[in-house]
């Protein structure tokens, strides 16, 4: 079955390079207002392991949903106007967390992103106006209707961000199915640098490996948030954990567990176990196959 015309236009945006200048002042005042730290990180959905965009979005699009139905049925003015106005109210972190996540997003995910932020800021234009005039004894059906119609138009191109262009996807997921179960030689550990990042390929996957004397670390090479080269990126302690930082994003990972120590990544990179045979370093996936 073919994509719907209409809808092709959509990638189009994708490409659209007048939106440029716009979103890339967007994504400065973005980084510049939420610094790295724990509040972007949990804007970003670190401690949950995914984006936390995703599960904000309930609360404004649940409650407006919920008025739309509640409209239709005479008598229900006075709880319409409780969720409109509880969806609005909500709506300010959910976008918080959105504006976190795209603004370290590449430039097609931006361009998209913009127009998603602004038609979702026009339906909580539409939604305050409608709430406005429920507080003064009128309908307020219509804007809030037409509110539902723009918030869904922004919803679906959400949909594009996360699925087509993958923003706030897992970059690694694929990795445990692309490595074979068992042991698999990487190399002599005497030809790995001490204390150098250094990319191996394990058949088709990149790995990142490092040496401290005879405790080598490895993590699948391609940063989980939008597959940044790690073995470019910088080693930094923390708390005595040794962890790389990605060179795009600035993503941190543990080399012990491949936990996120610092986001935008959500999704733990992929860590081998290693051992030294003969001189050999061979390194096992769990759950790998
Ligand atoms: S690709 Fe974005 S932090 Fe690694």
């Amino acid at each position: 079955m073919k994509t719907l015309r209409p809808l092709q236009t959509i990638e189009k945006l994708e490409n659209a390079e007048a939106l440029d200048p716009i979103a890339n002042r967007a994504r400065d005042l973005v980084q510049a207002v939420i610094k790295p730290g724990a509040l972007r990180d949990i804007l970003h959905g670190v401690p949950i392991g995914h984006p936390l965009h995703p599960l904000m979005i309930l609360v404004p699009m649940g409650t407006w949903l919920s008025a739309a139905v509640l409209d239709a049925i005479p008598g229900s003015q006075k709880a319409s106007a409780i969720l409109i106005g509880t969806g609005v109210v909500s709506a300010a972190p959910t976008a918080l967390s959105g504006w976190t996540d795209w603004s370290e997003g590449h430039e097609q995910q931006l361009r998209v992103g913009i127009v998603h932020a602004a038609a979702n800021g026009i339906a909580v234009g539409l939604y305050s106006l409608s709430l406005l005039q429920r507080l003064r004894g009128k309908s307020g059906k219509a804007l809030s209707y037409a509110g539902l119609g723009v918030v869904s138009a922004g919803g679906f191109l959400g949909g594009h961000m996360s699925y087509r262009q993958a923003l706030g996807a897992n970059h690694v997921e694929d990795v445990p199915h692309r490595v074979e179960p068992g042991w698999h030689g990487i190399g002599a550990l005497a030809d790995l640098p001490e204390g150098k990042l250094e990319k191996k390929l394990l058949g088709e996957v990149p790995l990142v490996v490092l040496r401290r004397g005879s405790e080598v670390s490895v993590l699948a090479n391609a940063c989980s948030h939008l597959s940044g080269p790690l073995n470019e990126g910088e080693l930094k302690d923390d708390g005595g954990d040794p962890c790389v930082v990605c060179p795009w994003h600035d993503s941190a990972f543990s080399l012990r567990t491949g936990e996120v120590t610092q986001g935008p990544a959500t999704s733990p990179q992929p860590v081998f176990e290693t051992r030294v045979v003969g001189g050999t370093v061979e390194v096992l996936l769990p759950h790998a196959g």
